[in-house]
């Protein structure tokens, strides 16, 4: 039975109707972040993302996220971070080059899930650093080098950087990953952050609910766009292939990376709070400001032809297109850009867990069996 037959048979039995993609469906309460789809506004706990974003550490975005849902959280995360991001590193040296050479998502994700499972903030920040110690690692050994320890003074986001390249970063780069880190730390009902909830749901433990966070946000429809909308913008290389070339790749049925959301009809704020980061750095580059304005031509002819594509659809700038563009300012290799997303929402799938777990009952919504009757054996 197609989905439209199925459809028009519940109506006749005046059974509820399947939501696709569970659009429109409310499934939790939450205090941590609000996402208006129709006004193109993110507040995180009561602040503005806009807000939030340049001025926030990661580890202060880590805290607003935590308050209440870990009773012994210190109110300055940092020192127990860094400590974490100590822990962290003992599990790198299960990691050898062969796992390092897979998708990056995949070998973090192999070494995240050796971690054990628990309930309590030294696992919670345990989780946190994994993904900041691991990517790096990961990088670093696929190229053949060897991993950097964490410096547990410095900064989260300066510390990723430092462990990335093997040199300290400057003020500039880790103000701009932070401000990357805390602009996606969480984001309403997500699919990672409902994943992270159906699994803490079950009471499996905090680490089996960011694997499965971790695994949602590995699919290109979700965290996996930056590293194509790169692959986009090198294969157009000119502000006057844009056009031609983007409707090509609609013509060929292909999505445009770094455009289109579910839940906003506008702009996404995510977008802007993150163009304003990389304006920031690009005043201190030479090379940057080129390719911003380069970006911004093609994000110019994508909205245009999207526009004319799909007139009843409104598609618009997402998160992920000038994510590409920082983290690819920052250094970063697009193979790396998923890990670095789940750095900074994995203190947003932990915030849901715990809500989950302190408030939520199991989660378990039904199926309609549109299969055949059911007969004898034979
Ligand atoms: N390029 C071209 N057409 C699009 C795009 C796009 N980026 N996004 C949606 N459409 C079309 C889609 O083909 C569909 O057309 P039709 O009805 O003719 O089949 C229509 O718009 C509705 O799309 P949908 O798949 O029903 O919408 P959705 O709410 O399920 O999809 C989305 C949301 C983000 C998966 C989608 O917009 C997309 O695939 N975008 C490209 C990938 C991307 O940028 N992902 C990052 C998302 S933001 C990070 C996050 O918060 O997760």
């Amino acid at each position: 039975m197609t989905v439209k037959v199925a459809r028009r048979f519940l109506r006749r039995e005046r059974r509820p109707l399947i939501s696709d993609g569970l659009e429109g469906v409310i499934a939790a309460r939450t205090v941590l972040s609000d996402v208006d789809g129709a006004k193109g506004r993110l507040v995180i706990r009561g602040y503005a993302v806009e807000d939030l974003a340049g001025r926030a550490r990661y580890e202060d975005a880590a805290h607003l996220l935590f308050d209440g849902f870990f009773e012994d959280a210190p109110s300055d995360l940092a020192p127990a971070l860094g400590a974490a991001r100590v822990r962290a590193f003992g599990e790198v040296a299960a990691l050898d080059e062969g796992l390092a050479r897979r998708d990056a998502v995949e070998a973090m994700r192999a070494l995240l899930a050796r971690l054990p499972d628990g309930d309590d903030l030294p696992t919670a920040l345990l989780l946190v650093a994994a993904p900041a110690v691991f990517t790096p690692a990961v990088l670093r050994v696929a190229k053949g080098e060897s991993p950097v320890a964490p410096d547990p003074a410095l900064s989260h986001a300066a510390d990723v950087l430092r462990m990335t390249r093997g040199t300290p970063a400057t003020d500039a780069e880790a103000a701009a990953l932070d401000a990357y880190l805390v602009t996606v730390c969480d984001h309403g009902l997500n699919a990672s952050t409902f994943a992270a909830r159906v699994v803490a749901s079950t009471r499996a433990g905090l680490t089996s609910a960011v694997l499965a966070g971790l695994s949602a946000l590995k699919g290109p429809l979700h965290g996996g766009a930056p590293g194509p909308v790169i692959e986009m913008l090198d294969a157009i290389g000119t502000p006057a292939n844009a056009r031609p070339w983007l409707e090509r790749a609609l013509a060929r049925g292909d999505r445009l990376m770094g455009f289109g959301h579910r839940i906003y009809r506008v702009r996404d704020p995510r977008a802007d709070a993150l163009k304003t980061a990389v304006r920031k750095l690009a005043s201190a580059s030479s090379a940057l400001p080129g390719r911003l304005a380069f970006a911004e031509a093609v994000e110019t002819a994508a909205l245009q032809i999207l526009r004319e594509h799909k007139p009843d659809r409104p598609l618009d700038t997402n998160v992920e297109f000038y994510t590409a563009l920082l983290l690819e300012a920052l250094g970063l290799p697009p193979s790396s850009f998923t890990c670095v997303f789940a750095m900074g929402r994995v203190a947003g799938w932990l915030a849901h867990a715990r809500e989950q777990l302190a408030g939520g009952r199991l989660i378990r919504p039904q199926s309609v069996y549109v299969g055949p009757e059911a007969r004898a054996a034979a």
